[in-house]
């Protein structure tokens, strides 16, 4: 299927790319190799509007790889990429520059690999330099084609992993048109920049979508699998819901540092036994005469934590536990005006 099915994929992108890609970037009047360089470095974490001045005031100050490679120090250069981010990518340019000066006749080079050995280009972006600069017959697998060809042919698996990444080179290279290189690798990032988007792929519009399985099977949502998520510790709580005979709730503020910080929440212990010390310190009645509810189960970004709420009605010994700046008698329909933790809310105000 997929081999069949190769030029009409290319055909259909470009079709698309006529009417609705973008055909006025400055990088693309004129293409040099440098400026094509130069704009898919930049472009590499930062968005088109954003780099579309840092663009223009660094190639009127750096017309061509002989002027970058001779900036007087690699201070001019980052002085112009400034607000830009990601230095790393301002530093490899200049060193890069400065090797094509010394390998290269002080060009790029129009070769994969000699490109693949300049300091921050990788295959991508080597591809994507060679069939905008020169139209040769290269392949891109930036995010946005990832994601294209995932959801286009049904590829489960997180797209960085070796063996789907390897696959999705392998298709990438399979629907390559004979010509129109640049314009084909154009078209690839805008369509996936506006209409084979990550959250709401605009489906009924698309060129490709008669025989694209993801929204054949409905899985558009689920590719590309995303990154395995690693596995966070578990961690145990017990929430002390404590009502007075009026129906209060005692809260507790959290700490100013760590998780919900500053917060109001119920008072929350590690385990039963020191669970048991505080409610004694705090209260004549029986801990044992709580009622255990639902756990709760909440995810941090670090850990996991299982909470365990015990409730106790009607406590007699209000006065003994009095306001203070870290806890708090509250009326339930006070709730709503103090900062609590959203789990908590929910457990409160179901
Ligand atoms: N991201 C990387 N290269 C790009 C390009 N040529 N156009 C738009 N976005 C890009």
């Amino acid at each position: 299927m997929p081999l069949s099915s190769s030029p009409s994929f290319a055909s259909r992108l470009l079709t698309w790319f006529d009417r609705n890609g973008r055909h006025d970037l400055p990088w693309q009047h004129p293409r040099t190799p440098y400026r094509v360089w130069l704009s898919e470095i930049m472009l590499q974490q930062t968005q088109v509007k954003t780099v579309i001045p840092y663009f223009q005031r660094f190639v009127a100050e750096f017309p061509d790889v002989a002027a970058l490679a001779a900036a007087a120090d690699l201070d001019a250069v980052l002085t112009l990429w400034s607000g830009l981010g990601y230095y790393a990518r301002a530093r490899n340019l200049h060193r890069a520059a400065c090797l094509c000066v010394e390998q290269h006749a002080g060009d790029l080079p129009r070769d994969l690999d000699a490109l693949c050995a300049l300091p921050g280009i990788g295959r991508s972006t080597a591809g994507a330099i060679l069939s905008q600069a020169w139209g040769d017959r290269c392949a891109i697998l930036d995010g946005n084609v990832k994601r294209v060809l995932t959801r286009y042919h049904g590829i489960e698996g997180w797209p960085a992993l070796p063996a789907v990444e390897t696959r999705l080179w392998q298709l990438a290279g399979q629907h390559l048109p004979r010509q129109r290189l640049a314009d084909y690798t154009q078209a690839q990032m805008d369509f996936g920049a506006t209409l084979c988007t990550r959250a709401q792929p605009a489906c009924v519009l698309c060129p490709l979508n008669h025989d694209c399985v993801a929204l054949r099977e409905g899985r558009t949502r689920e590719l590309p699998t995303p990154k395995p998520s690693k596995t966070l510790p578990q961690r145990e709580a017990f929430v002390l819901w404590l009502e007075d005979k009026d129906g209060r709730i005692l809260l507790q503020r959290r700490p100013p540092a760590g998780i919900w910080a500053s917060l109001w929440s119920l008072p929350e212990m590690e385990d039963r036994v020191s669970a048991t010390q505080w409610f004694d310190m705090h209260f004549r009645n029986r801990f044992d005469k709580a009622e255990s509810l639902a756990e709760i189960q909440h995810v941090f970004s670090h850990f996991k934590l299982r909470m365990r709420p015990l409730r106790w009605r009607s406590l007699a010994s209000r006065a003994t536990v009095r306001d203070n700046d870290d806890l708090r008698w509250v009326a339930r329909d006070e709730l709503n005006t103090l900062g609590l933790p959203a789990p908590i809310r929910k457990l409160l105000e179901p």
